[in-house]
């Protein structure tokens, strides 16, 4: 079975990791620029990024050129709303992003928009305690009020949170984090849950053409032996970090299992009887995930945690290998999730992350050999092909990193994931020139194929 004729090929970014332009045409400043934390010392900025906001022309006419059908992109928050509370919007910020949208539809790409990709306002983060406030709540109805009827016959598919079960997986994957702070995360999330489910009403009532998506950090687990202790928690961890977000989401109301989570983390959740009508009336419409890697779980406190994934942490798969920056690396593993997923919601299906973060050289005659990337992605899409045949209804794949992009989780430029090269180090050094990497050419190939031609 091959790829359905309509398949949306693509890739992925976020407005903090590709568009620079920090304080630029009013834009405020949002949480990436304050958490310097996430930054290692002497890393290239996010306040430039790959300064997609000056060269996206040159970007976009570089992914029509692989013959892209969908590019996810995030839209600013803080471009639109710079502290999140203003009654009216920057109009600059608003015309950036319409000039985007104009400049892929004369290509015929499809934009996949991420309302918020991690980069809440610093202002609401600051003075208002960000998540934790239900205040946030409205004040994300009037950004996707106004986005959703600016953006009427320009966009079609939007994502409302980015990875929204980051905030519990952080629970594992941040060591020693407090109890208060645990029980916080469950609060910023049911607001989050809210908002999400206010905007799919919305945008269906303003355009019935409108799909709205989740988007889940796809933390899939195994459990590392066959041993009955060891299957239940990988159960249980599978439950609390990713199915508690999609069934809130797909099915309008929280599973039966957040009960037992409730009480183990100490969580009393604050809520109205309109929150648990809006969570029903506002189902999305298809899920979407990020897929990286897998870990394995065990109930034995000697085994070592030291197989790490996108925000996960688990044991070592003996069976799979490993990148430079220690992620299981599990074609496989995909197959099996987007199995896992569609056979539990059965509605359409998008993988909108995936790829692999690697040192990229750039040889003197500016070429970049990612043969390794292309194994990585070649083995990937082999996966999806076997979902389709297992009648999984999956219509889009868009691998992180279109373009080199600034790494979330280290603030790196070296950890690299793009078909085009950014000439850009770490320390912010660089022309900003655009290369095609090897991986450009065979992407362009499979397209055109539609995964027909793998370059096996
Ligand atoms: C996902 C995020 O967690 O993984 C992206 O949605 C991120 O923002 C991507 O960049 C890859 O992670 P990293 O840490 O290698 O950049």
């Amino acid at each position: 079975m091959s790829f359905p004729k309509n398949f949306m090929w693509g890739a992925s970014s976020s407005s903090a990791q590709i568009e620079g332009a920090y304080d630029v045409d009013g834009k405020g400043l949002t949480t990436w620029d304050y958490d310097k934390k996430r930054i290692n010392p002497g890393c290239c900025s996010f306040k430039y990024a790959s300064d997609f906001y000056h060269h996206y022309k040159e970007d976009i006419a570089l992914m029509a050129e692989m013959g892209f059908k969908m590019f996810r992109m995030s839209i600013s928050w803080s471009r639109i709303f710079p502290n999140g509370i203003e009654e009216e919007p920057n109009k600059k910020g608003l015309d950036f992003y319409r000039d985007v949208f104009e400049e892929l539809k004369k290509y015929n790409i499809e934009p996949l928009v991420t309302i918020s990709h991690y980069d809440t306002p610093l202002y609401l983060e600051e003075e208002l305690d960000g998540w934790k406030n239900r205040k946030l709540i409205s004040l994300f109805d009037r950004y996707t009020e106004v986005l959703f009827n600016e953006y009427k016959g320009l966009v079609k598919y939007w994502l409302t949170f980015n990875e929204i079960n980051s905030l519990l997986m952080f629970k594992d994957f941040i060591p020693n984090m407090s109890k208060e702070d645990i029980a916080n995360n469950y609060q910023a999330l049911h607001n989050q849950f809210v908002a999400s489910a206010r905007a799919v009403q919305r945008a269906h009532s303003i355009d019935p053409e409108y799909k709205v998506g989740c988007m889940i950090a796809g933390a899939c687990s195994y459990p590392l032996t066959c041993a009955p202790e060891d299957v239940l928690k990988n159960q249980k961890k599978m439950q609390d970090s990713f199915y508690y977000c999609g069934d809130v989401m797909v099915r309008g109301e929280y599973p039966v299992f957040a009960k037992r989570l409730w009480k183990e983390d100490n969580v009393n959740l604050e809520y109205t009887e309109e929150d648990i009508k809006d969570l029903k009336e506002g189902k999305v419409d298809f899920f979407s995930f990020s897929y990286y890697s897998t870990t394995c779980t065990s109930a034995d406190k000697n085994v070592a945690k030291d197989g790490l994934g996108n925000f996960s942490l688990g044991s070592k798969n003996p069976y799979i290998q490993y990148s430079e920056w220690g992620w299981g690396m599990d074609p496989i593993g995909l197959r099996y999730y987007l199995n896992e997923i569609y056979n539990r919601y059965e509605i359409p299906v998008m993988v909108v992350e995936n790829g692999l973060g690697a040192i990229d050289e750039l040889t003197e005659d500016k070429k970049v050999h990612d043969q390794y990337r292309i194994e990585y992605l070649r083995e990937h899409i082999k996966a999806m092909e076997g979902a389709l045949e297992d009648g999984v209804d999956l219509i889009a794949y868009t691998p992180w990193g279109c373009i080199d992009l600034i790494s979330a989780s280290t603030g790196e430029m070296k950890k690299r994931y793009g078909f085009i090269y950014v000439d850009l180090d770490n320390e912010g050094n660089g022309t900003m020139k655009r290369y095609k990497k090897d991986s450009f050419e065979w992407y362009k190939k499979v397209i055109s194929s539609n995964g027909e031609e793998l370059g096996l």
